[in-house]
C-alpha cells in the first residue's frame, strides 16, 4: 500500500528511482540484497517491505521475524557497505499502550504482539548495522492500492452489513498520501534518526469506522464493542498515540487532522471508481491499470547521479 503510493508519487518514469517488488528483491535473501545494493550503489534505500498481517504474524512467527527483523538487518548491512541512507517504516505497535500521553520517540518500546516484537527487532537490527538510517514509526495506515481498515469497513457497508467495532483502542489514523509527503520532507531536511509520523487528532477504531461510514453516506448500524468481546490472535495496544513533535519541529510542517486526510481519500476513491466504471474512459483506465502494475513494489532505491 505505502510503497505503491510512494513510487507513483515519485514518478514511475523517474530515472533516479528503481522500484522493486518481492519477486525482484526478496529482502530475506541476504547475498542477493548485498550484491544488488553493491551493484546499484543507491544514495537512499526506502524499505516498505514487511509482514503486516498482525494476527497472521502470531501463527507465522518465523516469517514475521525473517521479514520484519532479518530483512531490515540485511538491508542495513548492505547500506552500510556503500554508505546509503536506509529509510525504514516501523509501527506504533512497538509500544504496549499503557501510556496516558502520546508516545515520544525515545520512550522504551514493549510490544504486545509478534508483529510488534518483530518490527522492534527490525529497528534494533538497523541501528546495530551501523548504517545511516531514518526510521519512521507510523500508525493505522489507510490509502489506495491495498488492504486496510477503511477498505474493510467500506466493503461491509457497501454490502449493507451492520458492523461491530472495538471502542477501547485509541490511535491516530494516517493517510499514505500524507506519510509519503512526510518521508519526502524528512529526506529533504537531510536528517537521520527515529521519528514518529501520523495524522493529527485521535479516535477509537469505532469512531474511525463511524466517520468512514458517515462521510461515505452509508446507512448501516455500527455497534461499539470492547476488545475482550472480539477475540483475536494478537493483542493490540489500547493506546498507541504517537507524539509528532520531533517530526514537526524538524520539518516545520504541521500535520493535518486525520478527518481531513480521510475526506480526501474518500473523495479520490469515489473519483477513481467513477473513472473505472465509465466506459468512455476505458483507454485511460487501462493505462492507469498498467501504471499500477508497474508501481507494485516494496523497496525503492535512489541511484547516485554520478
Ligand atoms: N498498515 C498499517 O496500518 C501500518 C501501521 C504502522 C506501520 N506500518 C508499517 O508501514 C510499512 C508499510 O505498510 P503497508 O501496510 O503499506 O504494507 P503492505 O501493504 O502490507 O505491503 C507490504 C509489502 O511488503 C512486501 N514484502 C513482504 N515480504 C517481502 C520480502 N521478503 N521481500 C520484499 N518484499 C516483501 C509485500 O509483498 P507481497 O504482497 O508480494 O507479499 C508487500 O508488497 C510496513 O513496514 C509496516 O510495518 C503499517
Amino acid at each position: 500500500m505505502t510503497s505503491t503510493h510512494l513510487a507513483s508519487r515519485m514518478g514511475t518514469n523517474n530515472p533516479r528511482l528503481i522500484a522493486l517488488d518481492r519477486t525482484e528483491l526478496d529482502i530475506c535473501d541476504s547475498p542477493r540484497v548485498i550484491e544488488f545494493v553493491a551493484r546499484l550503489r543507491p544514495d537512499v534505500l526506502i524499505n516498505c517491505a514487511a509482514l503486516t498481517n498482525v494476527d497472521g504474524c502470531e501463527s507465522d512467527q518465523e516469517g514475521a521475524f525473517a521479514i520484519n527483523a532479518d530483512g531490515p538487518w540485511n538491508l542495513g548491512k548492505a547500506c552500510k557497505t556503500c554508505e546509503a541512507l536506509l529509510v525504514h517504516l516501523s509501527t506504533d505497535f512497538v509500544f504496549n499502550g499503557q501510556s496516558d500521553r502520546p508516545y515520544r520517540v525515545e520512550e522504551p518500546p514493549n510490544p504486545l504482539s509478534i508483529y510488534g516484537e518483530s518490527k522492534w527487532r527490525g529497528e534494533l537490527a538497523i541501528r546495530k548495522s551501523g548504517c545511516r538510517h531514518l526510521i519512521v514509526r507510523t500508525s493505522w495506515l489507510f490509502g489506495h492500492h491495498g488492504r486496510n481498515f477503511v477498505e474493510a469497513i467500506l466493503k461491509k457497508a457497501e454490502a449493507g452489513e451492520d458492523l461491530r467495532v472495538v471502542n477501547d483502542q485509541v490511535g491516530r489514523p494516517t493517510s499514505t498520501i500524507d506519510l509519503t509527503e512526510g518521508l519526502l520532507r524528512l529526506l529533504e531536511s537531510s536528517t537521520e534518526g527515529t521519528f514518529h509520523f501520523a495524522n493529527q487528532g485521535q479516535c477509537t477504531s469505532f469512531e474511525f469506522a463511524v466517520k468512514i461510514v458517515s462521510t461515505s453516506e452509508f446507512k448501516v448500524i455500527i455497534e461499539p464493542i470492547t476488545s475482550a468481546e472480539l477475540v483475536r490472535p494478537a493483542k493490540r495496544p489500547a493506546y498507541s498515540m504517537l507524539d509528532l513533535s520531533a517530526y514537526e519541529s524538524k520539518t516545520g510542517h504541521h500535520l493535518r487532522q486525520w478527518t481531513d486526510a480521510l475526506r480526501q481519500y474518500l473523495r479520490e476513491r469515489k473519483g477513481r471508481r467513477t473513472h473505472e466504471l465509465n466506459p468512455s474512459r476505458l483507454q485511460m483506465n487501462s493505462t492507469a491499470k498498467s501504471g499500477v502494475e508497474l508501481d507494485r513494489n516494496s523497496t525503492g532505491l535512489f541511484q547516485r547521479e554520478n
